[in-house]
């Protein structure tokens, strides 16, 4: 595999991150993590969306100008991205210059090409959305159903995307593309929304909106937000109307647009239709994850329950953020809600990482030096069935992650470690170095940390810290690519000293974890 491209939905900027946020930024870093195991390039997309009437109204009311907000806000998401290991390639801001100069263009392209068009309009505006609704869309109350906020009446000359014009290739794009939209249950509802679809308003009245890009040679219009924004996913990458840079030409088509179930719509629809507009190839896959709930309530501000990422760390006093990622990317089936709970976090983090994986490389390793003084002798080495459970884990895990099946990916993992777990139980290395079965009880521990290795490779992209500790004790080569991983990777001779030994993660509620707390 040559590159993997893949991005996020870039945030809005008119508060502070929250776990929602880092739900979709964890998942992105994971798959991107992954397939830096498997491509000779891997890069990552993340970012801010900065502009639109959200940011303009936020820092009007909070007495700084839109820009001052923005440069404070996006600090913010990057201190949360770097707290949570999230190893992004470009962080793009829709304020870069460089970001709304290529915007201008593509919209001056547009209108060259008749695709966009001035138009007088009277419609619903969602500024929750940042989008007209159709009556359609309201509820009964007439209220925008994800806000639950009555829309404004917006009369105003707008410039128009003749979204419609591309409707019937869009379309036959995803009945013919099965694996297009992930999950593929979300298909239909994007064709049903396909059937009655308008030409979109694509620009503001300045007389309403200020912060947005201006439209070149037409001073009293803003470019207004989802071509804006969309087009992060090719300015980023150096898309230009006139020369693309030889970035682009090898990152693009983008393997996979990151993005939560609620904008799937613009995503699958709006940024489709741009891009035939501008005749570039089509994503590869576009990933619509389920929302993320706090103790099964949806977060909102007036409920005071929305969690920010941070505070789990901070209040669990977590070195790394790898038992944080691995909740959260393991949190839902493919396309799902998942549901954080402080409960549940401890409970499932002190099962699978500290019970089940790392005490399993805890007691193997010590077992190794109080049996042989950490030495792995040339007969311990010896072929075993575990051997090829554990590289079927690797095609399995390989395969969901192809399918953007993260937690299943994940389950995977786990298997495997219980399998490894197993194999100690039926085997009792203790037992066998009682009798004196040197050869045997070093056989045990040879294949248990061969298996550990292969597990280490695994987890890397959900538990980046923990899978480089595990390595480090195993003196293997974390950076090996997935398809180039053996059975075959403990050296033999001295591999440990006691001294060396350390836990890759302490059971949150262990004496230790709670005295660092106080
Ligand atoms: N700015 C737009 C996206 C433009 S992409 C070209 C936007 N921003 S947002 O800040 O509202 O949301 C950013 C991402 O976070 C979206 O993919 C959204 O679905 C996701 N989430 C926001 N709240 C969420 C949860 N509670 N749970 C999971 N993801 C959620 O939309």
């Amino acid at each position: 595999m040559e590159k993997y491209y893949c991005t996020t939905a870039i945030d809005y900027v008119n508060g502070a991150p929250h776990i929602g946020h880092a739900y979709e930024k964890i998942l992105t870093d994971v798959i991107h993590r992954h397939y830096s195991q498997r491509a000779d390039l891997a890069f990552m997309l993340t970012g801010t969306d900065e502009h639109g009437i959200k940011i303009q109204k936020t820092s009007a009311a909070n007495g700084m100008s839109p820009k001052e907000l923005c440069d404070m806000n996006a600090q913010k998401f990057k201190d949360a991205w770097k707290a949570l290991d999230v190893n992004y390639t470009r962080f793009i801001r829709t304020t870069d210059e460089n970001h709304e100069h290529v915007v201008q263009k593509i919209f001056k392209k547009l209108v060259k090409k008749g695709d966009i068009y001035k138009h007088s309009y009277t419609g619903l505006y969602c500024s929750g959305c940042e989008c007209f609704l159709s009556e359609k869309d309201l509820t009964e109350d007439g209220l925008c159903p994800d806000h639950l906020k009555k829309p404004e009446v917006v009369e105003e000359e707008n410039y128009f995307f003749k979204l419609t014009k591309y409707k019937d290739a869009i379309i036959k794009h995803i009945k013919t593309h099965p694996d297009f939209i992930v999950p593929a249950f979300r298909a239909n509802e994007v064709i049903n929304q396909l059937e009655d679809i308008q030409d979109i308003s694509v620009s503001r009245a300045k007389s309403n909106v200020t912060w947005g890009i201006d439209v070149l040679d037409d001073p009293e219009q803003v470019i207004y937000v989802w071509i804006d924004a969309l087009s992060n996913y090719i300015t980023a990458i150096g898309y230009d109307t006139d020369t693309p840079s030889d970035e682009f030409k090898k990152l693009w088509p983008v393997d996979v647009h990151v993005i939560g179930k609620d904008i799937l719509k613009f995503h699958s629809i709006y940024w489709i239709a741009i891009l035939m507009a501008l005749e570039l190839p089509l994503p590869k896959h576009i990933f619509a994850h389920g929302w993320i709930t706090i103790d099964e309530a949806k977060m909102s501000k007036s409920l005071g329950n929305v969690v920010s990422p941070t505070s789990v760390l901070e209040s669990f006093n977590l070195e790394y953020p790898d038992a944080f990622r691995y909740y959260m990317a393991s949190a839902a089936p493919c396309g799902k809600d998942g549901n954080y709970s402080d409960e549940d976090f401890k409970e499932k983090v002190n099962a699978h990482l500290a019970n089940s994986m790392g005490n399993l490389l805890n007691r193997t390793l010590s077992m190794l030096v109080k049996y042989f003084d950490g030495e792995i002798k040339p007969e311990f080495k010896k072929d075993s069935p575990l051997y090829s459970k554990a590289l079927d884990t690797v095609k399995a895990v390989k395969h969901h992650f192809d399918y953007f099946e993260i937690q299943e990916a994940a389950q995977k993992i786990m298997e495997l470690v219980d399998a490894t777990n197993k194999y100690v139980t039926d085997n009792a290395p203790w037992t066998l170095a009682k009798e004196e079965k040197t050869e045997e009880c070093g056989v045990v521990l040879a294949t248990v940390l061969e298996v550990m290795c292969v597990i280490a490779s695994l987890i890397y992209p959900y538990c980046p810290n923990i899978a480089q500790l595990m390595a480090k004790q195993l003196s293997y080569d974390i950076n090996i690519k997935l398809d180039n991983i053996t059975c075959n990777n403990i050296k033999t001779g001295h591999l440990i000293s006691k001294e060396e030994i350390k836990p890759v993660f302490l059971r949150l509620d262990s004496e230790f974890a709670d005295k660092t707390k106080k």
